[in-house]
């Protein structure tokens, strides 16, 4: 097959996926999507010939836009726009792991920040506040007193994005020092890793320690119907303990595997390769 892959920064992820693509002779497009111009008629030449697209963009926005251009041009895209939509923004992520009934935290959305010190005060504190788009857990704030909450949303009012128009509020998770991320392809679990830090984020991102662990029956329970809420595909879900089960907090659409490969007995390239294997041949079965 041929695989059209979408970049703007080919970081380790994209390597160890591109060289496993090579080694089992797939022929490999890369696209940098800052080079290209997407016609709403016309696919850009560089489409030619590609069986399935897989997204790796950094940047949301170009995620969101280019997989829906894709799909508009008839090519097989990993992951889909929906879910890249519905993955790239925090409010519909939530929403979604709560309408299919996943355990997720307690959130509210506000539009005001007179509305956003309710919703605090009625969390109480600590409580946690995001911004709706975002990753590797840059600008979030843990609450821990109505002084600071007043503070952090009279800058975000002042000096915020539009996107941090939007507040995301959430109940703080005591969490046991870690959290857990499983990559998955429609829904069947890859792998698994911990990560642990004493900071309250525990990102790979931003140095938290992993370890690989086991996928529990229940996990993998969760993680599917996880997958299933955003439309399934290759994902990054996160999930943190609550003592006695799991609460899932987000599903990540351009999922990162490098550290979770360095841990991990599993090859999840390979695995990630199987699966976009078995997609394309799909694809061609039905076409
Ligand atoms: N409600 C919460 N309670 C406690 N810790 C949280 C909560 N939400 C997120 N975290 C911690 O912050 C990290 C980043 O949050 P997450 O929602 O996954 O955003 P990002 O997209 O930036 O990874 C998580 O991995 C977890 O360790
Ligand atoms: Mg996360």
């Amino acid at each position: 097959m041929n695989v059209g892959v979408l970049y703007s920064r080919i970081r380790r992820d994209e390597k160890l996926l591109l060289s496993e693509l090579r080694d089992r002779g797939h022929e490999v497009t890369k696209i940098d999507v800052r080079k290209e111009r997407f016609g709403i008629h016309e696919p850009p030449a560089a489409f030619d010939g590609v069986d399935i697209v897989v997204d790796r963009c950094l940047a949301t926005s170009r995620s969101r836009y280019v997989t829906r251009f894709v799909d508009a041009y008839d090519i097989p895209v990993v992951n889909e726009p929906e879910t890249a939509a519905i993955c790239a923004d925090k409010a519909r992520n939530s929403l979604a792991l709560a309408e299919a009934d996943v355990p997720t935290p307690a959130t509210e959305i506000t539009f005001t920040k007179e509305a956003a010190l309710e919703s605090i005060e009625s969390f109480g504190y600590p409580c946690v506040l995001k911004p709706v788009i975002g990753s590797w857990g840059r600008l979030m704030a843990k609450i821990d007193s109505k002084d600071a909450a007043e503070a952090i949303l009279e800058h975000k009012e002042t000096l915020g994005h539009y996107e941090h128009k939007v507040f995301y509020i959430q109940e703080f998770v005591e969490k046991p020092g870690r959290d857990i991320r499983v990559v998955a392809t429609d829904g069947e679990p890859v792998a698994a890793m911990a990560r642990t830090s004493d900071h309250w984020l525990t990102n790979a991102a931003r140095g938290a320690k992993t370890e690989a662990i086991d996928v529990s029956d229940e996990m993998a329970d969760l993680v599917k119907r996880a997958s299933d809420a955003v439309g399934g595909g290759l994902l990054g879900i996160d999930l943190m303990e609550t003592g006695d089960s799991y609460t899932v907090h987000e599903v990540n659409h351009t999922v990162e595997f490098k550290a979770l490969n360095e841990v991990s007995d599993v090859d999840v390239p390979a695995a990630v390769v199987d699966w976009l294997e078995t997609r394309a041949r799909n694809v061609e079965v039905t076409a």
